[in-house]
């Protein structure tokens, strides 16, 4: 089976690459490598001995997907290009909306005139509406996103359900991320954050590395077990595997349908630092910093659905997503510039 992997050069793409390739299926690849390095897709090839098909461009650009799409027999499209970083889609946000909302609807068009209905989206637990209950399902009520970014993956979700509603030959998978994490084994591949990491882990690394001083904990005051935020931290090579399997279940189903990603376990700031120390041997100097604007006390998934379902679990630990993103933070100092 060939599969078209938009935004394959990133962090979740390059890793779901290595899975889509070690199960046999031929990986095309369309990046505009605004956010990521054609290295990472090198490193694929080192690590699974195939190669992908590498088109460096705007997922934007009609005449690129036409180009694509004329050139493979594609049976079905990941959707990963995007833009991700809360913070910069507040103070940027036609980049996100427009980014975002375009690739989605340009690849849809094509895909649509090209026959090929079969699409898997990276969606995020951020569309989840703030005051929801614990573990967060699939029903759970989504909307009050609390940024341009995650109203970028609300509104495409509507947008995809919509589709798959008018035309009942659309096979939609909806997969809500929750935290993704960690690295591949080997230590080839990996988050390489430009600039100043915003999320936890990769500041976790480069704090262990020497590359900053200190680790800030946003907030020890929430109602938790140690006052600091919990989260659902997913391994990214159990995420990849996630992304296989909804593979093989959108190429056999019709219908828009939503899964969670996620362990169904939560965590606490303290509790990754510690784990982090603990299965590396190595210090992370940290703080007690203000809570961060806009941020949860608590959030985790229920996977029952996705599990019952798409017959997928995830199953490495806290500890393995620790020893990887160091194993891969260490070994690769500065990501992938030398
Ligand atoms: P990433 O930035 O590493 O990967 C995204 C890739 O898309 C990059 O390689 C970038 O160059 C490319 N890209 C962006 N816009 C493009 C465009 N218009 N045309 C072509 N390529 C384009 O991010 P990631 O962490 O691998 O995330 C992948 C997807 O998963 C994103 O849609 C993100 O919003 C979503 N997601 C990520 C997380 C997370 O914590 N990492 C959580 C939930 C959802
Ligand atoms: N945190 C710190 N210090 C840091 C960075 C983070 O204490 O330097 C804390 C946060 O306050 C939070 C936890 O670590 O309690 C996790 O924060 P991240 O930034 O790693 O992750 P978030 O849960 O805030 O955000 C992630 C994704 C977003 C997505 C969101 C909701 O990065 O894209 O989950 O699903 F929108």
């Amino acid at each position: 089976m060939t599969v078209l992997v938009t935004g394959g050069a990133g962090y979740i793409g390059s890793h779901t690459c290595v899975e889509l390739l070690n199960k046999g299926c031929e990986v095309i690849v369309v990046d505009n490598l605004c956010n990521s390095s054609p290295k990472s897709l090198e490193r694929v090839r080192e690590i699974t001995g195939k190669s992908v098909t590498f088109y460096e461009g705007d997922v934007r650009s009609e005449a690129l997907l036409e180009k694509i799409f004329g050139s493979h027999s594609i049976s079905c499209v990941i959707h990963f290009a995007g833009l991700k970083a809360v913070g910069e889609s507040v103070a940027m946000p036609r980049q996100y909306y427009e980014n975002n909302l375009n690739s989605t609807l340009t690849l849809v068009k094509v895909m649509e005139r090209v026959g090929v209905k079969n699409l898997i989206f990276s969606s995020s637990a951020t569309v989840y509406d703030p005051a929801n209950e614990m573990p967060l399902k699939e029903t759970s009520p989504t909307g009050n996103c609390t940024n341009p970014y995650g109203w970028t993956k609300f509104m495409t979700e509507k947008i995809l359900s919509g589709v798959c509603r008018a035309d009942k030959e659309w096979s939609v998978a909806l997969l809500r991320y929750f935290n993704p994490i960690g690295a591949h084994p080997t230590g080839r591949i990996g988050e390489d954050p430009r600039g100043i990491p915003n999320n936890l882990m990769p500041y976790i690394t480069q704090v262990a590395v020497g590359r900053r001083e200190k680790l800030s904990v946003f907030g020890n005051t929430y109602d938790t077990p140690d006052g600091t935020g919990v989260r659902d931290y997913i391994h990214v090579v159990d995420l990849a595997k996630g992304h296989v399997a909804a593979v093989d279940y959108v190429t056999k189903n019709a219908g828009c349908e939503v899964f969670n990603l996620g362990t169904g376990t939560g965590y606490s700031v303290l509790d990754m630092v510690h784990c982090f120390m603990d299965a590396n041997r190595v210090a992370v100097p940290y703080v007690i910093a203000p809570p961060r604007a806009g941020d949860v006390a608590t959030l985790y998934a229920d996977p029952s659905k996705t599990e019952k379902i798409l017959g997928w679990k995830a199953e490495l630990t806290l500890e393995d997503m620790c020893r990887d993103s160091w194993n891969w933070q260490k070994n690769n100092p500065m990501g992938y510039e030398e």
